[in-house]
């Protein structure tokens, strides 16, 4: 039988204050529906100019080693998906391990591929570990974004950030992930992007949307060659519950609506609540985390299921623009529900502070400068991005 690989443990982070959709709405002259129903997000997550992505990651790998229990000594692979990198050469990864305290023996490094960049690392994290050349160490895999549209612009509803740490292992105590059982589908499109003059992103948003569907009919489909055997009534019923890529809400039910529709379920809404439901109740409070949207998707639905979902099957799906996506899945592992819900995450988002606009506006302007601020001392009660001296970024850590 095949060793059990997958996530042993999660850790999540999202920047203290937020903005609310209907207040953001207000102020576009724009009706609080189209946001709050249309896009189904009420909460969009805005970092200050302290946190950056590799504060966020800092903060989500903590959790994740503290909830396992595990010493930063025993991860030999650390992995930041993100794209949103703070620097073109080092890896926001370096800053990770040092803030982590991570040891040398690691092999770190970055991926990028749009909102695709942590699965890219986590699928290679878990073949490290099944192929045996882990040798019993865990991979730290670290999805984290700060999502940026700008003021103003069709995206600026869609933005959010934060991070989600995974930390895998052959004790997969969350989810054992299937292994060679993954659809993929890739395609040179250009439907989101930043060039890089840009901190902001670009879009082509109602085509980014096509772009998507088209990627999740492509992977679901290879997904389905592989696994053989025709689902009763609809293929899909196989998974006690699905997880896509979230940008925002109603994303998740476009997709599912149109898998279900591959399926040829003629009442493809009717099984949303269900299947997709959970998912959303913390990336619903959060906005887009690109990266780490489809994780925290999956701790929503570990938090948040009403029903018991030990030794379920669920189906996870990944997007990233430009484009490349998957469809994988996997099993719950008993007592995981417990294990994220001791995380913390419902209250930890209902302890954040609220913007006014005029605060969110400062605080996208201050981000505007922020490379080029000098280097301030902060207090230390968290991972903090201090700015930028001599070209060398500087980051502190909270006192042990
Ligand atoms: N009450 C309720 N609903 C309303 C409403 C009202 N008063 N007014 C409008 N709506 C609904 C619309 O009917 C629409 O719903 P449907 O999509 O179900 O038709 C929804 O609100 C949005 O309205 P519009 O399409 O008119 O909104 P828009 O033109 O401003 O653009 C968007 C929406 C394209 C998503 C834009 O916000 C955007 O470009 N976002 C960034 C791109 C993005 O997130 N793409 C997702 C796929 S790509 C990806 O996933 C990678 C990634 O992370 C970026």
């Amino acid at each position: 039988m095949t060793q059990a690989v997958g996530i042993e443990a999660m850790g999540v982070a999202v920047p203290s204050t937020y903005l609310e959709l209907e207040a953001l709405a207000a102020a576009r002259g724009v009706p609080p529906g189209k946001y709050v129903e249309g896009l189904g997000t009420r909460r969009m997550a805005v970092p200050q100019p302290g946190d950056d992505t590799v504060t966020l990651a800092a903060r989500a790998g903590r959790m994740a080693l503290g909830a396992a229990g595990v010493d930063p000594g025993g991860v030999g692979m650390l992995v930041v998906g993100t794209e949103t990198a703070v620097d073109h050469a080092k890896p926001a990864s370096s800053y990770v391990q040092g803030l982590l305290g991570i040891g040398r023996r690691c092999r770190v490094f970055e991926t990028k591929h749009a909102c695709y960049g942590g699965t890219a690392a986590l699928q290679l994290a878990l073949d490290w570990v099944r192929s045996g050349s882990a040798r019993g160490q865990k991979a730290l895999i670290v999805c984290s974004d700060v999502a940026r549209y700008g003021l103003g612009s069709a995206g600026e509803p869609t933005q959010g950030a934060g991070a989600v740490a995974l930390l895998v292992s052959d004790s997969p105590r969350l989810v054992a992930l299937d292994a060679g059982l993954s659809g993929v589908w890739s395609n040179d499109v250009h439907d989101f992007w930043r060039p890089l003059y840009s901190k902001d992103a670009l879009v082509d948003g109602h085509y980014s949307v096509r772009c998507y569907l088209d990627a999740l009919a492509g992977a679901y489909g290879h997904y389905k060659e592989l696994a053989g055997a025709p689902g009763v009534p609809f293929f899909s019923e196989r998974f006690a519950a699905l997880a896509y890529h979230v940008p925002y809400a109603k994303m998740a039910k476009k997709a599912h609506r149109h898998l279900r529709a591959v399926d040829g379920d003629p009442e493809p809404d009717a099984s949303f609540e269900r299947l997709v439901g959970p998912s959303l109740a913390l990336p619903s409070q959060v906005g887009n985390l690109y990266t780490g949207s489809l994780y925290l998707a999956l701790a929503s639905l570990l938090a948040t299921a009403p029903r018991p979902l030990d030794g379920a099957r669920i189906g996870l799906f990944s997007y990233g623009s430009g484009s490349c996506a998957e469809f994988f899945s996997g099993t719950v592992n008993p007592g995981a529900q417990a294990r994220v819900r001791a995380l913390g995450l419902e209250a930890m988002l209902a302890a954040r502070t609220a913007l006014s606009i005029a605060e969110y506006e400062e605080v996208m302007r201050a981000r505007e400068a922020h490379d080029e601020r000098p280097a301030v001392e902060a207090p230390p009660d968290d991972y903090r991005f201090l700015g930028v001296r001599e070209h060398r970024r500087s980051y502190v850590a909270p006192a042990p």
